[in-house]
């Protein structure tokens, strides 16, 4: 099957001095795959998103690296091309709704505006907007549509914006952690809905999130980043029943599980160290339980198998 998406090599760099912020970090997805990026803040997962849909901030630039998205190049397409791609092929969920949503703009009108800018033949609009805001669970949606996005709760913002996201039927779904500031209960129901959604309409999906235990039910493939590069990837089986790197591990661990004493929880001492401050070793060996000389000496490479791959001189399970 060919990929959907294809990132090679992506470095991203602070452009005045050159420091690496995303270090060679390559993944695909493919038709109809849901894969989730995780790691923790810092590692690098919101620029390399960013960097798909060219909206890095100023001040930074891809130094290198390829971002295939339906065999055509981005990095080579133009400013216009992008523009008309965002939204209507790759539709983008941020963590805060009010960044996408115009505060004194009508929901309704919002969304037409979205329907407008990519000339989307529908003759009937307000219909399908209607629709769109039935399927997300807004329960009067005729009222929603007359209604400011400030007359709305977090969660059922977080749903506008969804079915905003859905309005253009993309075909990847980028999501960069949206639940993270929505209690445990709307977040439960915002990422059920998001998986229906994505069954229903067969799409493809990126879920950024530094929380493994979100991504469980979501997604069918893990990318664990660590101090801007990719340090483990395998599907959700593998990384949940079998970690082969030390870092993913110690994510798991700290999860709180059913039953588990939350006093008692395993977690990682120590910070993630600078992209840019890691330079030929292992950049997880200063926090690593299973770290030896060669760690800290060289740097491990990313090798694959079928459907994983890690980073580590010792992953865990293989025998030496
Ligand atoms: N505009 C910028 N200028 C300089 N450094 C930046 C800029 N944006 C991000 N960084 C740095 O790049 C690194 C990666 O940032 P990124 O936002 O991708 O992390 P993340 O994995 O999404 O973290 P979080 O979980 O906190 O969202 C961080 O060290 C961050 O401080
Ligand atoms: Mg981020």
């Amino acid at each position: 099957m060919t990929n959907l998406l294809e990132i090679k090599n992506l470095s991203v760099v602070i452009s005045e001095d050159k420091r690496v912020l995303v270090n060679d970090v390559s993944f695909e997805i493919k038709p109809g795959e849901a894969v989730g990026v995780v790691g923790e803040s810092g590692s690098g997962k919101t620029l390399s998103a960013l960097s798909i849909l060219g909206l890095l901030a100023r001040g930074l630039k891809i130094e290198s690296g390829e971002i295939r998205f339906k065999g055509a190049d981005l990095l080579k397409s133009s400013a216009e091309d992008l523009r008309s791609i965002r939204g209507k092929e790759i539709a983008m969920i941020y963590q805060d709704p009010m960044t996408a949503l115009n505060p004194v703009m009508k929901i309704g009108e919002q969304l037409q505006e979205v329907l407008d800018s990519h000339q989307h033949q529908i003759t009937d609009q307000k219909t399908h907007i209607l629709n769109g805001l039935a399927a997300v669970g807004i329960a009067d949606p005729n009222r929603a549509f007359d209604s400011y996005p400030h007359e709305f709760s977090g969660g059922m913002r977080q749903r506008v914006m969804i079915a905003m996201s859905l309005l253009l039927s993309p075909e990847l779904l980028i999501a960069d952690e949206p639940t993270t500031a929505l209690d445990v209960t709307i977040q439960r129901q915002i990422l059920a809905l998001v998986a229906k959604e994505r069954k229903r309409r067969n799409m493809s999906m990126l879920w950024i999130t530094h929380d493994l235990g979100v991504v469980a039910n979501l997604v069918d493939r893990v990318i664990v980043m660590y101090a801007g590069r990719v340090v483990e990837t395998g599907t959700v089986d593998e990384i949940f029943k079998a970690p082969k790197h030390p870092y993913t591990a110690g994510l798991l661990a700290s999860l709180p599980a059913a039953g588990r004493d939350r006093e008692r929880l395993e977690s990682i001492p120590g910070v993630p160290p600078k992209p840019w401050q890691v330079l030929n070793t292992c950049a997880f060996a200063p926090r690593c339980k299973e770290a030896r000389d060669i760690c800290s000496s060289h740097r491990p490479e990313l090798t694959s198998n079928e459907s994983s791959s890690v980073a580590c001189f010792f992953p865990l399970g293989v025998k030496q």
